[in-house]
């Protein structure tokens, strides 16, 4: 592994996704410790998409082994954003998670904040919102603070469901938001930039050649001038850290 200290970021580059996805559940096993150790509780946002499932597979291993095991009961998740379909539906972000780590694992059900998508777009988008400044109970007008946040990179330069031209980046108010994306052809509900930045912790986890041009742009402009969703991703005060394969960092 090699370190590169990018401002702002960290990025830490893994040979290889084996690697990359063991570097990662350290990460989120250390912050989970280090919260719990400190509040009596962890609140971690997942991150969709295909590249998560590996690492969370292997988070599930190591709990079920017993290595690093994590008091599941003072973890709360939630779902960086989810797409408008069932949950039960192959491209549900809470299936993959629950396949992959959350059936695996002694978390108590009222501990998984899923996106009730069978309300419908804003409703859900509201009733998620609800339950989550119910969980941090912060005072109003205070952005809740999750221990940590997982994100990933489209090609395109979205993260969570903040898609370019999307109203959804614009979003100053609310934490949680419906947003109509083209391209999809779709609705999505999404974590908005300043939940994401109020984040104590937030980890990019990108891997695969595919994503070198964006990743490039994203970490060290993108010559065009265009700015890239996924770099409008700047914590007010925690820390931002990427964990990427040597696959995807061949431009940096
Ligand atoms: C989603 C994700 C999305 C994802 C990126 C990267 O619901 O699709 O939240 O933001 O993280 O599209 O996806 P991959 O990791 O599958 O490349």
């Amino acid at each position: 592994m090699r370190i590169v200290e990018l401002p702002p970021a960290e990025v830490r580059i893994f040979p290889n996704p084996d690697l990359l996805s063991r570097g990662a559940v350290d990460e989120l096993t250390r912050v989970a410790r280090q919260a719990v150790a400190a509040r009596n509780r962890c609140t971690i946002a997942l991150a969709g998409g295909s590249t998560p499932r590996a690492l969370y597979s292997l988070l599930a291993a190591d709990q079920q082994a017993g290595r690093n095991p994590l008091p599941w009961e003072k973890i709360h998740i939630f779902f960086g954003d989810e797409r408008l379909v069932p949950a039960e539906h192959p491209d549900s972000n809470y299936r993959m998670a629950r396949e992959s780590l959350l059936a695996r694992v002694p978390i108590p059900s009222g501990n998984v904040h899923r996106v009730e998508t069978e309300r419908g777009p804003e409703p859900a988008a509201a009733a998620y919102a609800a339950g989550l400044l119910e969980t941090f109970a912060v005072p109003a007008g205070t952005w809740p603070s999750f221990d940590l946040i997982l994100l990933g990179l489209g090609p395109d330069g979205h993260t969570a469901s903040l898609f370019p031209g999307c109203q959804a980046l614009d979003e100053q108010t609310l934490p949680v938001c419906a947003t109509w994306v083209e391209k999809l052809n779709s609705h999505r509900i999404t974590f908005t930039l300043p939940l994401i930045n109020a984040a104590a912790e937030i980890l990019f986890v990108t891997q695969g050649r595919e994503k070198q041009p964006m990743l490039r742009n994203v970490l060290r402009g993108d010559p065009s001038g265009v700015i890239h969703p996924a770099q409008r991703v700047r914590p007010k005060q925690g820390r931002l850290l990427w964990m990427v394969d040597e696959a995807a960092a061949g431009a940096l």
